[in-house]
């Protein structure tokens, strides 16, 4: 979730509840598989193992210069701003004052958002005080948000886009080749319609020359990234038109100044050892959550979320599909077969045997009060504990500066 959709993430306080009177047992800092407990381990202690490991790989764009520093995909620069703990030493490049956002979904909103925000805005915040201090001396003044296809044609939702035509420090300029303007059949969709609306009324309007600018580039697709001294100079794309409904290339050129390049394309996800996966949609095979291994269900495995569906849905969408797996998963466990070892010392026993030290609820709680502690000092909720050591200290009781 959005680190600045600060009353959205009050949700923590709901999802806490379940652990409190312990029914059920967390146990954090378990990696399952290559470096951790192998799943076959996990499948001998439990009736049924739910994977959620949702889509964490970023899609490339598969143009010349994608490899070049300050290219990234969204999900390692979304992460980094997050507080991920694999994803602090990112290190993006916010020293040119051009950025290109590749894509029209809410991720690239999100990350044209963020780096349009007032280093205050981001300040009030859950970042990590590394992050914030990155964006603090940010030289970046255009965000150029660069969608392939027509005002018709995006992915954001409503919500989403009004917010940034409400950012204390940065306009919006929506660039369309005069499609608005020229009149776009009016979608069935009530939400594009809205958007819509908005689009045609930001274009219509001068900007108010704050500090930042968010560019929304339609019809334009990245043909190739320059590099200059080992890292982005710039971005190449190709004018798209919309001929017969279909949008194609005119094979016109024009060269955007930016120095950062970060596509929020979608995702794919990594496979799970030990179970199928159909590379063509970044799933395992399931149906409505019971994992499918040449078409017959594999006993005790279940799939939710992004690695049950692919990569798109909001909050609510997940909710949903949670509860279809968890109504197929009891509908299915008095058939299930008894687990070698269900008495959970033993999983613990397991779990030190592969060398594994897991966080449990009371150790969660206590990097929980750290978070709260560290956002007391900044003026917000929480400020999020982002370093694995880090937070190993603060679940496992040593104290943090
Ligand atoms: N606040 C929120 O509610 C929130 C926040 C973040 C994410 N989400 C949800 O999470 C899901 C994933 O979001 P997302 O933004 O990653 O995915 P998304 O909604 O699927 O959008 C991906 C975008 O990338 C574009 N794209 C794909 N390949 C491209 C290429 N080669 N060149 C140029 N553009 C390309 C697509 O364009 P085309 O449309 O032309 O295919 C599409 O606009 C979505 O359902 C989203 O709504 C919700």
């Amino acid at each position: 979730m959005a680190p600045d959709h600060v009353k959205m993430k009050s949700v923590i306080r709901v999802l806490q509840k379940p652990f409190d009177p312990a029914q059920i047992e967390f146990l954090g800092n378990v990696r399952v598989g290559e470096g951790g407990v192998p799943l076959d381990v996990v499948r001998q202690h439990y009736h049924a193992v739910v994977h959620a490991t949702g889509s964490s790989v970023d899609r490339a764009l598969g143009i010349p210069g994608e490899e070049l520093a300050g290219s990234l995909g969204s999900g390692a620069f979304v992460s980094w701003y997050c507080g991920h703990p694999d994803h602090t030493k990112l290190q993006p490049l916010l020293d040119h004052p051009g950025v290109a956002v590749v894509g029209a979904g809410n991720v690239a909103l999100d990350v044209a958002r963020v780096l349009a925000k007032t280093a205050d805005e981001m300040a009030a915040t859950d970042i990590p005080d590394p992050v914030l201090d990155v964006l603090r001396s940010s030289a970046v003044r255009d965000i150029h948000v660069l969608i392939r296809r027509g005002p018709q044609h995006i992915r954001f939702t409503p919500a989403e886009l009004r917010q940034i035509g409400e950012l204390a420090g940065a306009d919006v300029l929506v660039h369309d080749d005069g499609l608005l303007a020229a009149g776009v059949e009016a979608p069935e969709d009530r939400r594009h319609r809205q958007m819509l609306d908005m689009l045609a009324e930001w274009s219509a309007t001068e900007p108010a020359g704050k500090p930042r600018r968010i560019h929304l580039r339609f019809l334009r697709s990245p043909v190739r990234i320059i590099g200059t001294g080992g890292r982005v100079g710039g971005l190449v794309v190709e004018r798209n038109t919309i001929r017969d409904g279909r949008v194609v290339g005119t094979g016109e050129q024009e060269t955007i100044d930016v120095g950062l390049v970060v596509r929020a394309i979608g995702y794919d996800a990594e496979p799970i050892p030990g179970l199928p996966f159909d590379p063509a949609t970044g799933t395992v095979p399931n149906e409505g959550g019971r994992v499918l291994r040449d078409g017959r269900p594999v006993p005790g495995a279940y799939v939710t979320g992004w690695i049950k569906r692919g990569p798109t849905g909001v909050i609510g969408t997940n909710k949903a599909d949670a509860v279809e797996t968890v109504a197929a998963l009891l509908e299915d466990l008095p058939g299930l077969p008894e687990p070698a070892h269900p008495d959970p010392a033993e999983f613990r026993a397991a779990l030190a045997a592969h060398g594994v030290r897991p966080v449990d609820w009371t150790a969660w709680l206590r990097v929980d009060a750290e978070e709260v502690r560290r956002g007391g000092l900044r003026g917000a909720e929480r400020v999020k504990v982002a370093e694995l050591a880090e937070m190993l200290d603060a679940a496992h009781g040593a104290t943090t500066g």
